[in-house]
């Protein structure tokens, strides 16, 4: 039986693909290669390059795939400040390939799904941390955008058989522990990717947005979460839906904040490198602080997370030092 990756050749979807062949599941791919890069996907692996919006073609894929007994959706846009600039886009995308992804499963009898859902679903959250009954009030278009197709596959679930379990990422980061695939973002803006950028002098300094937040030292906060302990969540996912498990959501982080100044002292001491840094103003839509309960995954898929921030840097500047220029 296959698993059918949809976004395989992206960040997450990569080490996804990565992990799945590890344990042995069959595995293939479509993605657009917009995003995405071929080389981050094994040749061996049957690779559908192709848009999933594009209905002919997402109809010859599962046609020729007639074993798939799950999807899995890393092919939603998600960055937030492009989202801000360019609504459109990211709604025809992430809801507009939503749309033929849920046709398909229906078509093709297809029943589960994973998908890749996000902190940015909550907005401001009116608690930390943040619980699965935490209220969503996405700030942006790209949280709008995942809370939508989350509420899309709700109802699908309710008047279909198929089932889905939505997984809220906090910030994800790190690579897989070998190396060999990694964060490669045409124009980065995340925070860990540009700090090692900094390390391995590609930029000359990280600018730290706004140190006035309501935290200890001021810099925002974020949970971090390790991109093995992010996929092992998933395939537990898939496990447990073809088990019989009913449709849910979980918020995937690792109960523990850092703050940017934190994240910056930790790849200080990991690379060993000075790492110049400014202080800079705010950057418009940040929270002050994202910070994940994830006890509901514990209970209910028995994930639980293994690597704390230091292995996480540790693996992305396994990544960023021995590819400096991305794939
Ligand atoms: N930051 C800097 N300087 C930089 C880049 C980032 O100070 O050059 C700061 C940001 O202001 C923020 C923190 O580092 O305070 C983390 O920023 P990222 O851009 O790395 O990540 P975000 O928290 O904005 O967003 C990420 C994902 C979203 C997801 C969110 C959930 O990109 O898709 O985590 O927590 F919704």
């Amino acid at each position: 039986m296959t698993v059918l990756v949809l976004g395989g050749a992206g960040y997450v979807g990569s080490h996804a693909v990565d992990m799945l062949i590890k344990k042995g599941y069959d595995v293939a791919v479509v993605d657009n290669l917009v995003t995405g890069h071929r080389e981050a996907v094994p040749s061996t692996v049957r690779f559908y390059e192709g848009d999933v919006r594009d209905r002919a073609f997402m109809e010859k894929v599962f046609t020729i795939e007639k074993n798939i007994e799950g999807l899995m959706h890393f092919c939603a846009y998600s960055l937030v400040g492009e989202s801000m600039q360019r609504p459109a886009m990211y709604f025809d995308n992430n809801v507009g390939g939503c749309i033929t992804i849920l046709e398909m499963m229906e078509q093709f009898n297809v029943k589960h799904i994973v998908f890749s859902s996000t902190a940015a679903t909550f907005g401001v959250p009116e608690e930390s941390p943040i619980s699965e009954k935490t209220p969503q009030n996405p700030i942006n278009p790209y949280g709008e955008s995942k809370l939508i197709m989350e509420k899309m596959m709700k109802w699908q679930s309710e008047a279909t058989d198929m089932t889905y379990v939505a997984l809220r990422y906090f910030n994800v980061a790190g690579a897989a522990g070998d190396g060999h695939i990694g964060e490669a973002h045409k124009n980065e803006t995340h925070l860990i990717p540009i700090i090692l950028q900094v390390a391995l002098g590609k930029r000359d300094q990280i600018t730290i947005y706004g140190d006035d937040y309501k935290t200890e030292d001021g810099t925002c906060v974020r949970d971090y979460i390790d991109m093995e302990d992010l996929i092992n969540a998933h395939i537990k996912a898939l496990e447990y839906l073809k088990a019989g498990g009913m449709s849910d959501q979980f918020n995937l982080g690792s109960s523990h904040g850092y703050s940017n100044l934190e994240v910056l002292e930790t790849a200080r001491k990991v690379t060993g490198k000075e790492i110049p840094s400014q202080m800079g103003e705010r950057r418009p839509g940040d929270p002050d602080s994202l910070v994940a309960d994830s006890t509901k995954a514990g209970e209910i898929l028995d994930w639980h997370v293994a690597h704390d921030l230091e292995h996480i840097i540790e693996n992305a500047w396994k990544w960023h030092s021995s590819h400096p220029d991305g794939y």
